[in-house]
């Protein structure tokens, strides 16, 4: 009988369910990525995408049909069109002209090829800005900025959101449900660049209003922000002002430079937010993304990891600094591009590089040529990472503007491939080899799964640690690499997360200098060790709460107990000076920070100081804590070596094989493949076991080199 009725109730309850899901829906305007709803577009068996960015709008339109026929024979599988063709497509205002877009589209599509359109926010056009002057940006020193380049609206003006709102519906309206349309990118590399953030009144009212809601009274904000200190204190958020250096005699007070980084980047998610729900009121069946920079530190990707279906990122590894090893400054700084593979991975696995250079850029200082080899190492580098798609800036060299020193895939001639454009060429028929022999279902290898290492990485832990260094040695993201660096050398596969994830999953976790917390984040590491996790803190851990104060009573006081020793005192070392540390019998150099620790009865001395008055204190700790352990490193060494050893004997202790790597040499497993990519100067063997079968290059691997194999 229920059964019976249930049928009748059926298409009511089921009316009611669509109504739910359409209103929830609605109501916040995102999809969230964790159903994998974008998964349909990047088909596992594709493994990655290649793709490129062509600007029409710069180009005779008779070429547009030889150059995209040209973009697909080289292999190429989609094009990025229009993120800065804001002139183009809005030419007067409320006069839309997308007749040119949708031939290079409809082009697009008869040749084979996807196409991503970006919303052309970074660079309104000049009719805009004169009219409504209040929108453009202004830097630190109080100036504002003016038409001319890029990047130079603020997305806190309300006025300007309401030009964006006008063409982000036109363009969704007209492009929305065209089959060749693949994907979305909003705006481009979202920032003001070098001038880092905007101090327009939009921005100021804006901030003012975020810290009402936050605080809801100036009590509260007085408080949180320690204004007692210098007679600070603010009588109404009236008062307050974006805390900006250059207006200020002495330090800046870090609680309102914390919230000022808070607030910066939830805008630029909301502002994102903004774009999105706008997009997804007329796209049927797109995703949608924009291209992050991955390593800086105004924006931060994990705030729209819910709102977007992609992330992807740009990265130009070779403009002119030196990096690790002879061949760095040819290869890239191998370290910053693995960081970010395992960060941008772990906030969505459908993710990529929407920009990799082909060759020489024209931006930095010095712009020297990527060494032969290079950029095919950089898209395989991405593969085994897991990136789902790379795309290159950009298809033809510039002519003419500010970029025109800047390689492309094919020469000055429009036609001719560059040697980076060669190199793009043979990725993607590498890319289609390993296509055609990937075996689907393959399970990752028990011994690499045992070894999985978790990354805690946060930005309000990088704000407030860049925000008070204590000391001009101090390099936040230096000691976030020497964690990551020395567990890709071991061989691990490493996902960088927040504590918005489950540690649970991982068998290691290491949070490095994680100042930031409170109790509650002491009770999930507690409870992660005393399940079987390897919890591994290092050196600044715990010292101060959320709002970056520090704890009245023992110094780093939420994780003493947990780490099993008290932290007595720190020392840090001016100009090149370096102390002595030893570990097992080996003398290892530091000079950044080192902290004594007083061991308790249940915790073991992993090292000690070997030099200053105090020789003899303990810098490393370690002890069993339930089924797990938790390990507590209180000192940075010069060339990580000891981060390396004591991690290296962390694994040993837990019983799991780790590998022994140079740095700068890869190898990473991906649905079935094992791919080694060398970024060092060395040739050297590929871990290749008997019986494997090698299916890309050789098992000496050259600098540049990538081999492959299958077990
Ligand atoms: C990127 C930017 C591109 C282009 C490129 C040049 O950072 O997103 O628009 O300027 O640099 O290398």
């Amino acid at each position: 009988m229920y059964a019976r009725s249930f049928l009748k109730l059926r298409p009511a309850l089921l009316t009611i369910v669509l109504i739910c899901t359409l209103l929830s829906y609605a109501a916040t305007g995102q999809r969230r990525n964790d159903d994998n709803s974008a998964e349909r577009y990047f088909p596992s068996e594709q493994l990655m995408t290649v793709g490129v960015y062509y600007y029409p709008e710069a180009w005779p339109e008779q070429q547009w049909e030889r150059d995209i026929r040209n973009i697909r024979a080289l292999g190429f599988e989609f094009i990025h069109l229009g993120e800065f063709a804001w002139a183009f497509m809005e030419p007067e205002e409320g006069k839309y002209e997308f007749g040119w877009l949708e031939r290079v589209v409809d082009l697009a599509r008869r040749n084979g090829l996807k196409v991503v359109l970006c919303t052309p926010t970074p660079t309104p056009p000049i009719w805009l800005v004169r009219k409504h002057p209040e929108v453009l940006m202004v830097d630190a020193e109080g100036r504002t900025m003016v038409h001319g380049t890029r990047q130079h609206a603020t997305w806190s003006s309300e006025v300007y959101r309401g030009y964006v709102a006008k063409i982000v519906t036109e363009l969704g309206r007209r492009f929305g449900n065209n089959p060749a349309i693949w994907g979305w990118q909003l705006d481009n590399e979202l920032s003001h660049y070098g001038k880092l953030y905007d101090y327009s009144e939009a921005s100021q009212e804006k901030f003012r209003l975020w810290l009402k809601r936050k605080y809801d009274r100036i009590e509260n904000l007085n408080r949180d922000w320690g204004t007692s200190f210098w007679s600070q204190r603010y009588q109404s958020f009236e008062q307050v002002r974006m805390p900006n250096e250059r207006e200020f005699v002495a330090q800046f007070n870090p609680h309102a430079m914390l919230d000022l980084q808070r607030w910066f980047a939830e805008e630029a998610a909301d502002y994102l937010r903004f774009q999105t729900r706008l997009l997804r009121e007329h796209t049927r069946n797109q995703w949608i993304m924009t291209n992050f920079m991955a390593m800086h530190r105004e924006v931060s990707p994990a705030l729209s990891r819910n709102d977007l279906d992609v992330m992807t990122w740009t990265i130009y590894p070779v403009h002119g600094q030196m990096n690790e090893g002879p061949l760095g400054y040819r290869l890239g700084d191998f370290a910053a591009i693995s960081f970010m593979h395992d960060l941008m991975r772990s906030l969505n696995p459908l993710q990529g590089i929407m920009e990799l250079q082909p060759g020489q850029v024209n931006w930095g200082e010095v712009n020297p040529q990527p060494l032969p080899g290079a950029v095919r190492l950089w898209i395989l580098r991405a593969l085994a990472a897991g990136a789902r798609l790379v795309c290159t800036y950009r298809y033809r060299q510039p002519l003419y503007g500010a970029e025109l020193y800047h390689k492309g895939i094919v020469e000055t001639d429009g036609v001719t491939p560059s040697p980076g454009g060669r190199e793009y060429i043979q990725a993607i028929k590498d890319v289609q080899l390993l296509r055609s022999l990937r075996r689907p279902g393959v399970v990752e290898p028990k011994e690499q799964a045992a070894r999985r290492t978790a990354l805690l990485y946060s930005f309000d832990n990088r704000w407030d640690l860049d925000n008070h260094k204590q000391t001009n040695r101090w390099d936040t993201v230096g000691h976030l690499f020497k964690y990551h660096k020395a567990l890709k050398a071991l061989g691990c596969p490493v996902d960088v997360i927040d504590e918005s994830m489950d540690f649970a999953r991982y068998p290691f976790l290491v949070a490095p200098a994680y100042q930031l917390m409170d109790g509650q984040l002491a009770e999930r590491w507690l409870k992660y060790a005393t399940e079987g996790g390897h919890l591994v803190l290092t050196l600044r851990t715990g010292q101060k709460d959320r709002r970056g104060h520090l704890w009245e009573g023992p110094w780093a006081k939420p994780i003493t107990e947990l780490i099993g020793a008290d932290i007595k005192s720190y020392d840090v070392l001016p100009g090149n000076l370096t102390g002595k540390v030893t570990a097992a019998g080996k003398s290892y150099e530091w000079g950044v920070w080192g902290e004594s620790l007083k061991p308790r009865a249940e915790t073991t001395a992993l090292a000690t100081y070997a030099d200053q008055f105090y020789k003899g204190n303990v810098a490393a700790v370690t002890r069993r804590l339930g089924r797990g352990s938790v390990t507590y490193i209180g000192v940075e060494s010069l060339d990580g070596d000891l981060e390396r050893d004591l991690l290296h004997s962390l694994f040993e202790r837990a019983g799991v094989p780790v590998r022994s790597l140079s740095n700068g040499f890869y190898i990473e497993w991906r649905e079935g493949f094992w791919l080694a990519t060398n970024f060092t100067e060395q040739t050297l063997p590929a871990p290749i076991p008997a019986g494997a079968r090698v299916v890309l290059g050789n098992k000496d691997v050259p600098p540049a080199g990538v081999t492959v194999w299958v077990e």
